[in-house]
């Protein structure tokens, strides 16, 4: 009984064994999200082909608690009127219901936290049906201030046990629940992610629906490819594919450097509007396959060449997925002699596959000069030969 317990039977790295992707409210709807927001963002889900390519998880952002009842049990406010039924209609197409908490008395929206309520808000949750955690950091620096903790070490340590606890509550409940910690990247969280039992963590504030912000997002990511791998991954933050004023080319470029990073697709759009552009994007076979390579290694800047930037990452059948992507003002061109293939380590004389264009190239040193238009990006497949 106890071996039971402490040995789940589920482990973390089945559960989320390749980066976890869905879509969650934030990015669009904000404060705003309703329960018929969740059950139309599962049927579009679903009647998009986004669900049949991977997007499985619907997740609940901030904004949906309510209050404590007598015995402490949170309740989902007027917006959320059965999370146990909306759960049940998630369920029955085929998808995935997250949540969101905080370990502090209240969440960024200053909504109702989880402090204090740990494992009576994982039983309610597991009660509910839900299958994916994602756990904000919000107040819970009020918590640390009121103790009169200071020094940076102990708040770091306090931090570090707050999600462990949620963890271990988690755990308990015995119901697989994916645990996605956001505390934005500090005290570099990506050395202790997997070690509080996290599948995924926050590794930079929040995202915008700005290419200049999606790209920062996107540079201050190199290097940390080796803290993650099956079961737990570096999260960029959600995908702001479809918002704003992004272009197709941002869009390409957004959607290029998540599936290079192995981050999480969670889709962030308005489902009940997207374009053909945008879904053709968000649902492309072949750049998806590489977010959810199964050997998990994310992608570094091989090198930069002015505005030209070229990550690599190495897939599970012996090929590479070389990112191309342009971020100056002006077109680039690019001959197979400029990408070095040598000096960079690439397969010589491989052949390559133009992604995104859906053709075959040839060998890379034979090739036409590639164009990569400004914010654009060129995603090449090289198979060695
Ligand atoms: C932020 C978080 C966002 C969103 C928001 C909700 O702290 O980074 O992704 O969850 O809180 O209030």
């Amino acid at each position: 009984m106890l071996l039971a317990l402490s040995h789940p039977v589920f482990s973390l790295d089945t559960l989320a064994a390749t980066p976890p992707m869905g879509w969650n409210s934030w990015n669009w709807f904000a404060d705003k999200v309703t329960d018929n927001d969740i059950r139309l963002a599962a049927d579009q889900l679903v009647a998009s082909g986004m669900r049949d390519a991977g997007y499985i998880y619907v997740n609940i952002d901030d904004t949906w608690e309510g209050k404590r009842d007598a015995s402490g049990v949170i309740h989902p406010n007027e917006k959320f009127p059965d999370m146990k039924a909306l759960a049940d209609y998630v369920h029955s197409k085929g998808l995935k219901l997250g949540i969101y908490s905080s370990p502090g008395p209240q969440t960024c929206g200053k909504y109702e936290g989880s402090y204090g309520h740990e494992r009576q808000d994982a039983r309610t949750y597991a009660a509910w049906g839900i299958d994916y955690l994602k756990y904000d950091l919000c107040s819970f620096s009020d918590v640390m201030d009121s103790a009169g903790i200071r020094d940076l070490d102990a708040r770091d340590r306090m931090t570090r046990a707050a999600y462990e606890k949620m963890h271990q509550a988690l755990l308990a409940t015995g119901r697989p629940i994916v645990y996605s910690l956001c505390q934005y990247g500090f005290d570099s969280v990506w050395r202790w992610g997997s070690a509080v039992g996290a599948n995924l963590w926050r590794t930079t504030g929040d995202i915008s629906e700005h290419y200049d912000r999606i790209v920062l997002i996107a540079l201050t990511q190199s290097g940390l490819g080796r803290y993650a791998g099956p079961g737990h991954w570096n999260d960029p933050d959600m995908l702001e594919v479809g918002n704003g004023k992004l272009s197709h080319e941002e869009n390409q470029t957004h959607m290029t450097y998540w599936a290079m990073l192995a981050a999480p697709l969670l889709a962030g759009n308005n489902l009940t509007q997207m374009s053909d552009d945008v879904r053709a994007i968000l649902t492309n076979r072949e750049v998806i396959a590489i977010d959810q390579d199964r050997l998990g290694r994310e992608a570094n800047l091989l090198f930069q060449e002015g505005p030209v930037q070229i990550w690599s990452r190495p897939l599970d059948d012996g090929g590479t997925a070389l990112a191309i992507f342009n971020i100056g003002t002006d077109r680039a061109q690019l001959r197979g002699s400029d990408l070095h293939v040598k000096e960079a380590g690439l397969p010589s004389g491989a052949e390559a596959r133009d992604i995104w264009a859906a053709k075959e190239l040839g060998r890379i040193g034979d090739a036409d000069p590639l164009v990569i238009p400004s914010h654009g990006v060129v995603l090449l497949k090289l198979t060695p030969k």
